[in-house]
């Protein structure tokens, strides 16, 4: 076995070029306290079965104390733990024992905004216009006579404009800050040396305490053009986006993350439309990874899908970094649901499409095939919670209980992301579904739905035709075939309509999207399939692994 081609947590070098990744959204994990929001406890109670599951690292979404209006990416202290999930001491409990099981800990880092909780921000407010205090964030004056019209045209990604008006100490109205989120998450001035010090001591304040990396939230956000112009007027450059000083920030982390014993890994969010710019960020001296969400969005067709696959292992081949591919997280529509819309539907950030008709057979059928697309793909691979049970987007969450502040700030315009945050159905045949202790106090802090009761991970892991089945044999073989993980992939044409690759040694990949069954290939062994093979033909929205040798 090379280290390469079988990423697994106690393989040393380059562990992150190949893993199987698996995010955990801690609040709809697991619940070990019995309030209906998940924590620590939960997951520790839940290793085992991410051991079985055969992942090699977790990514924690962010764990630290928040108001949680925005699930915790308003962070109020980047040093501690959120109360509700449980302490640091309990943190460092478990990222031992998910070394001790093999697994490596991912935590998320959220560097272009804070809470409006966070001390930082307290002090702005409290020491009015031109101090230091304000300098850690962009305050500005507002237009207009009487200041009352925002510095600039900017929108925040969450709706509505990017600036708040404060009351100033002595009562009056007063400047703006800028925030690209909601208004309780006050956006950092990253030109300011004083963040930069802050945030490379929280980097090394967790990599002292064991995490093998860090998920950079918003990676592309964090230094702003300072002369903040419209954006009517900025061309296209994005004054927020992608701007030039940001490869120095991370040639910094990836010092800091290279001092460390053992592999520590950097991956960046970032949704930027050119994927060579993308990979501008993994030169060797910065990131480590990025995710790829062209993947996530692109419809279900077979052009189109390796029009993507082409680009992204083209674009990271000039930088000789893996790719990283993604099918699903807490921020857009469950796979399940996407794949069973009809035609050529968006997928984008905040195109959720709530209310178009979805035919779930269908989108499952294609969701366990792209699950086997993703896996044989070169590079890294995430999965997120609930995605391994083929669970799908909940879509009629009462109004009253939505929780995302997209849904207020869009004025309900957009139903926000809490139809793919819904606590998890870990057993039994009502809710919670041993999402929290039998006899809980606290109801899941997101309603569940009755016909989960076939899409518990007791019930899948009882049946061989579930979709937790298949990424458990998926990853197993993942783990142990040599030709998958790192590495590089070859095109064949196959037949039209039909997404077919090999990997060295010995493996092909065949993915049908036309709409009749196909012969396979010539091979020796079928390895496995996302839907029953039929008189030796491949279905329609069928996946199957090949041995070729
Ligand atoms: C990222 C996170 C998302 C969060 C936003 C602001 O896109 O994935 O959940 O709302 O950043 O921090
Ligand atoms: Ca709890």
């Amino acid at each position: 076995m090379t280290a390469l081609g079988n990423p697994s947590a106690d393989s040393g070098a380059a562990w992150w070029r190949g893993a199987a990744i698996f995010q955990v959204y801690i609040r709809s994990f697991a619940d070990g306290n019995g309030d209906g929001i998940g924590d620590l406890a939960g997951v520790r109670s839940r290793l085992p079965y991410l051991r079985d599951l055969g992942i090699n690292a977790i990514w924690f979404t962010p764990w630290y104390p928040s108001p949680m209006d925005d699930g915790g990416y308003d962070v109020a202290d980047f040093r501690d733990i959120e109360p509700a999930f449980g302490t640091l001491a309990e943190a460092e409990a478990l990222i031992g024992e998910a070394h001790a099981l093999g697994i490596r800990v991912i935590i998320d880092i959220v560097p272009n905004h804070c809470s409006d909780l966070h001390r930082w921000f307290k002090a702005a407010l409290a020491a009015g216009p031109g101090s230091p205090e304000r300098d850690r964030f962009w305050f500005r004056p507002g237009q207009g006579e009487d200041g009352s019209e925002p510095p600039n045209d900017w929108q925040s990604r969450f709706g509505g404009p990017a600036w708040t008006r404060v009351t100033e100490p002595d009562g009056t109205p007063g400047e703006w800050f800028l925030h690209l989120y909601s208004s309780r998450q006050p956006d950092f001035n990253w030109d300011n040396p004083e963040i930069r010090a802050e945030f490379e001591d929280i980097l090394k304040f967790w990599f002292d305490r064991g995490v093998d990396g860090f998920r950079i939230d918003v990676a592309d956000g964090l230094v702003k053009d300072p002369a903040l112009p419209n954006l009517a007027d900025s061309g296209t450059i994005s004054p927020f986006s992608d701007q030039d000083g940001l490869h120095d920030i991370y040639r910094s982390w990836r010092k800091i993350a290279d001092s460390y014993p053992g592999e520590r890994s950097l991956v960046a969010e970032m949704w930027l439309d050119d994927m060579s710019r993308a990979a501008r960020y993994l030169r060797k001296d910065e990131l480590h990874s990025a995710f790829n969400f062209d993947f996530l969005v692109c419809p279900w067709d077979e052009a189109k899908f390796r029009t993507v696959i082409e680009n992204t292992v083209a674009a990271h081949a000039e930088v000789g970094a893996p790719a990283a591919w993604v099918l699903s997280n807490h921020d857009v529509t469950r796979p399940v649901t996407r794949y069973g819309r009809a035609g050529d539907t968006g997928f984008a950030f905040a195109d959720r499409l709530h209310g178009t008709p979805v035919d779930r057979e269908l989108g499952t059928r294609r969701s366990r095939a792209a699950a086997l697309l993703a896996m044989s793909l070169p590079g890294g691979l995430y999965i997120y919670q609930g995605e391994e049970l083929g669970l799908w987007e909940i879509e009629d969450i009462p109004d009253d209980l939505r929780q995302d502040p997209v849904f207020a700030r869009t004025k309900g315009a957009d139903p926000g992301r809490d139809g793919c945050r819904v606590p998890i159905p870990w057993s039994g045949t009502e809710s919670p579904f041993g999402f929290s202790p039998d006899g809980a106090e606290g109801e899941p802090w997101l309603p569940q739905p009755e016909s989960w009761v076939d899409y518990t991970a007791e019930a899948e892991g009882n049946d061989p035709a579930s979709m937790l089945s298949l990424y458990r044999s998926g990853l197993a073989l993942r783990a142990s075939e040599s030709a998958l993980g790192d590495g590089k992939l070859e095109w064949h044409e196959h037949l039209d309509g039909v997404l077919s690759f090999t990997r060295d040694p010995g493996f092909a990949c065949l993915v049908n999207f036309s709409a009749e069954p196909v012969p396979l290939p010539d091979h020796e062994k079928v390895l496995l399939a996302s839907a029953e093979l039929k008189d030796g033909l491949l279905p329609p929205d069928t996946a199957v692994w090949l041995r070729t040798r």
